[in-house]
């Protein structure tokens, strides 16, 4: 683990340790508020994101961006990441080896950052960070505690996109998520 923002991107330059290495056109790091008290972390890129460099600047980052809005979050507030941070061919899920090769990464970021809050933004993301024997339909919308982080799992946003229904949850979730923000931030 590194202490510092500089020596952990550096470590990531031009990594190989998965196979999506291979593929991808751009690293997506993770960006926003490097102190964030709140820390969303998806799945993985997909081609706007692989384009650009940059977590959630596609169509399921527009509807994140929507509800930011609707709930009075700066984008630049927060902090957002992935699991794996190359785009996985396809957009298919990425595989147990690459999560894995990945993942130190994101610990990483995570202790960097310090949040109070991480929402987790589907299956992918709950899975491999919580375990694989929670599944994100019974999940979705409660509190887990965890080493002093609490979590709160809920749709990724592009389930919102197959399935219109999800977005009343979405809304949910994401306004239990800035209740707690501001309960923490008014007991500073
Ligand atoms: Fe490295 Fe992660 Fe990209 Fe795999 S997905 S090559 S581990 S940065
Ligand atoms: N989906 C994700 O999980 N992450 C992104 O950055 C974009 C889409």
């Amino acid at each position: 683990m590194y202490d510092t923002w500089e020596e952990l991107e550096k470590s990531i330059e031009n990594c190989k340790k998965c196979k999506l290495g291979d593929t991808r056109k751009n690293i997506v790091f993770g960006v926003g508020n490097k102190n964030a008290d709140l820390m969303f972390i998806g799945e993985g890129p997909g081609a706007d994101e692989d384009e650009q460099g940059e977590p959630f600047v596609g169509k399921a980052g527009k509807l994140m961006d929507k509800a930011f809005i609707g709930l009075g979050i700066k984008r630049e507030e927060v902090y957002i990441a992935n699991i794996v941070k190359c785009r996985p061919p396809q957009n298919r899920n990425p595989e147990a080896d690459e999560a894995t090769a990945c993942m130190d990464y994101l610990r990483n970021q995570v202790l960097l950052v310090k949040p109070k809050i991480i929402v987790l933004l589907g299956s992918v993301a709950l899975k491999n960070i919580l375990g694989e024997e929670y599944g994100i339909t019974k999940a979705r919308g409660n509190w887990i505690e965890k080493n002093g982080i609490q979590y709160l799992p809920t749709w990724h946003p592009a389930a919102l996109l197959r399935d219109e229904t999800k977005k009343i949850d979405f809304w949910k979730d994401l306004k239990l998520a800035k209740k707690m923000l501001d309960e923490i931030e008014k007991n500073n």
